[in-house]
This record gives C-alpha cells, sequence and structure tokens, in this order.
C-alpha cells in the first residue's frame, strides 16, 4: 500500500476515534459546537488528511476519499445525535430552575394605611357634617389682626404671651390657633351659621410627651339669633358620645379665652380610673380635650355682625388630644415619629 495513503488511513482513524470520543464527552450544547469545528469543519483534522489526495493515484484517491466521507458522516451522526441529548439535557434543567409553584402563597406587597390623626379628622368632620356644619379651611400663614387683633387680643394683651407664636415678617404669623378661621368665614357669610374649620395650628415651644409645636384643631362656630351655652354644651357633649363611644363622662371647667365669654375648658374621664385620679392621668381623674364658650360680642362687632340680633358659641377641638384620649395614646410625638408599628395599628 502506498505509504501516503497507509499514513492518511492511519491520522483519519485516530482523528475519528478522537472526534468520537470528544463527542461523547462533551457536557453542553457550547463546547459540542467547538467539537463540531475542531473535527469536522475546513481545517478538522479530518479534513486536512485530505491534503495528500494530489500525490495518490486515482484508485487510492477514491478509497481515501470514501473513508473520510464515511468518517464525517459517523462524526456528524455524532454530533447530531449528542447536539439532541444535551440540548433537551439543558431545557430540562433550565424548566427545572424557572419552575413556578403556583400553590405557594404570594409574595406580600404592604398595603397603605391612614394616619391615625387624618381618621380622628375624618371621623369628627363627619360628625360635625351631619349636624349641619359646612367645613371650611383658613390658610396656615395668617395675618397678626386675624390671629388675634379681630380675635379680641390686641397688642399688649396677656393672652398673646400664652401663645408662643412664630412670626413670618411684620404682620402675619403662621397661626397659633384655628379660630381665626371664624372670622373668615363670618366675613365672607352671614348668620345662620355652622362651621367647621380644620387645620394644623403653629406655637414655638418646647416638644414633650404632650406639647408639640405644630398641632391640628377643628374650629366649630355656631352663630344664629338664639344660641345659648346649653346649645355648645349639647353639641360638644354629643360630639365626644360620638367619638369616643358610649359611658366616658365630659365636664366643662369654667376658663378664659380672649374671644369668648364666658369660656369654658371641655374635659373626659380618664378612661384608666374613670375620674378618680390615677398614675395615668397624672392624678387628676380628667384629662383636658379643648376650649369653647360663647363668642364675645366684639368678636361679633369685629365682622360686623349685631351682638344684640345674633349670638353664637365656638369651640376648638385638639384633635391629638381626642386621639391619644380615645386610644390610649400617651405621647403626642408619636404622630410625627412616622414609625409605622405606631401609624399602623388603628385603620
Ligand atoms: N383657640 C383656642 C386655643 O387654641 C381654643 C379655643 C377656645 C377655640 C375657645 C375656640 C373657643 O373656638 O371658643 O387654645
Amino acid at each position: 500500500m502506498n505509504n501516503d495513503l497507509k499514513d492518511a488511513l492511519d491520522r483519519l482513524e485516530t482523528a475519528r476515534v478522537q472526534g468520537l470520543q470528544a463527542v461523547a464527552t462533551t457536557s453542553s450544547t457550547a463546547d459540542l459546537e467547538n467539537v463540531r469545528v475542531q473535527y469536522t469543519g475546513k481545517k478538522s483534522s479530518v479534513s486536512q488528511v485530505t491534503q495528500v489526495m494530489g500525490r495518490l493515484d486515482p484508485n487510492d484517491r477514491k478509497q481515501l476519499g470514501a473513508v473520510v466521507n464515511a468518517a464525517k458522516s459517523e462524526l456528524e451522526a455524532a454530533l447530531s445525535r449528542r447536539q439532541t441529548e444535551l440540548g433537551r439535557r439543558e431545557q430540562e434543567k433550565r424548566f427545572e430552575q424557572e419552575r413556578v409553584d403556583v400553590t405557594l402563597p404570594g409574595t406580600p406587597f404592604p398595603v397603605g394605611f391612614r394616619h391615625p390623626l387624618l381618621l380622628s379628622v375624618r371621623k369628627i368632620l363627619e360628625i360635625l357634617e351631619r349636624m349641619g356644619y359646612d367645613v371650611f379651611e383658613g390658610p396656615d400663614v395668617e395675618w397678626e389682626q386675624y390671629n388675634f387683633d379681630m380675635l379680641n387680643t390686641p397688642k399688649h394683651h396677656p393672652a398673646r404671651d400664652v401663645q408662643d407664636t412664630f412670626w413670618v415678617g411684620e404682620d402675619m404669623v403662621l397661626r397659633t390657633q384655628t379660630s381665626p378661621a371664624q372670622i373668615r368665614y363670618m366675613e365672607s357669610h352671614q348668620p345662620p351659621i355652622r362651621a367647621a374649620m380644620p387645620g394644623f395650628c403653629y406655637r414655638n415651644e418646647a416638644e414633650d410627651a404632650s406639647h408639640a409645636d405644630r398641632f391640628y384643631q377643628i374650629e366649630g362656630l355656631a352663630v344664629d339669633t338664639d344660641i345659648r351655652l346649653t346649645d355648645l354644651k349639647g353639641t360638644l357633649t354629643e360630639i365626644c358620645r360620638l367619638y369616643f363611644g358610649e359611658g366616658r363622662r365630659v365636664r366643662f371647667r369654667p376658663h378664659y379665652f380672649p374671644f369668648t365669654e364666658p369660656s369654658a375648658e371641655l374635659d373626659i374621664e380618664c378612661s384608666v380610673c374613670h375620674g378618680t385620679g390615677c398614675r395615668s392621668c397624672g392624678g387628676e381623674g380628667w384629662l383636658e380635650l379643648g376650649g369653647s364658650g360663647m363668642v364675645h360680642p366684639n368678636v361679633l362687632r369685629a365682622v360686623g355682625y349685631d351682638p344684640e340680633r345674633v349670638s353664637g358659641f365656638a369651640f376648638g377641638i385638639g384633635l391629638e388630644r381626642y386621639t391619644m384620649m380615645k386610644y390610649g395614646i400617651i405621647d403626642i410625638r408619636l404622630f410625627r415619629e412616622d414609625d409605622l408599628r405606631f401609624t399602623a395599628q388603628f385603620n
């Protein structure tokens, strides 16, 4: 046998055996592609064997050609089987990794909830609206004139010192109370009046468990031809009954406010000791909810009403106080800390 042919056939056999072995041991379709190039491509050892063709006589050439083709076919068939097999295996693996168990509980996503103060505002406004009150909002930045003067609190009036005011320039303040909204409401409406005026109020004072420099009030105002103190008592008592539920006693305690005469402060009995005095109410038995009184004639005059013809009552609801009394919250600062463990409890 021609030496060139014998040598070519030997090399071909080696390449064929190595190729088949490489196919069998390859473990991924990506590696298999390299094997394909290495053993059956143009520059593969199998193809290179044919370089000797030119030196062979026709019969040998034919023989070598047939063996090369047979080797290539065998390798290609092996590659294709392996390709199918590895492809299926890779797909199964992917399916296994991507499998979704639809019977597992879903990943919970947090649902929002309302802040306890907002819940109280809504509840109390709802009560007032059902009593026929119109809801009206004044501005947070208010004229000194409205916040004080027209509420019968002129400059140098001692009552101004009690409210540590944040000034905004010469004659404007961050309102220290919602009472100036009374003035705005009366200036733009004529009696009979029933108005509820919610909003934040601001005072420049140190914060502690029961004081905040920003707090929420709902102002109430009724002006009509025959409004009496008993109307005020009845209204506030009913608001408390609806807000706190049955069985919490309230009481009216004489007090002083410049814009009301007479004035009274509203107290509610401590939910822990029911009025006898304990640690949680500082031994008082009762806790303050807010101020109230009969609208002072000077206030009525300031908005052009005739105090001989109409009278009215007014009250200021301290929203934080109400909410604290209702739920037994002991520190007003909790409302502002935005700790979800606190705020999420009330819905
Ligand atoms: N404005 C008062 C305050 O913030 C509360 C108040 C007292 C409001 C008596 C009123 C009232 O309408 O009649 O301390």
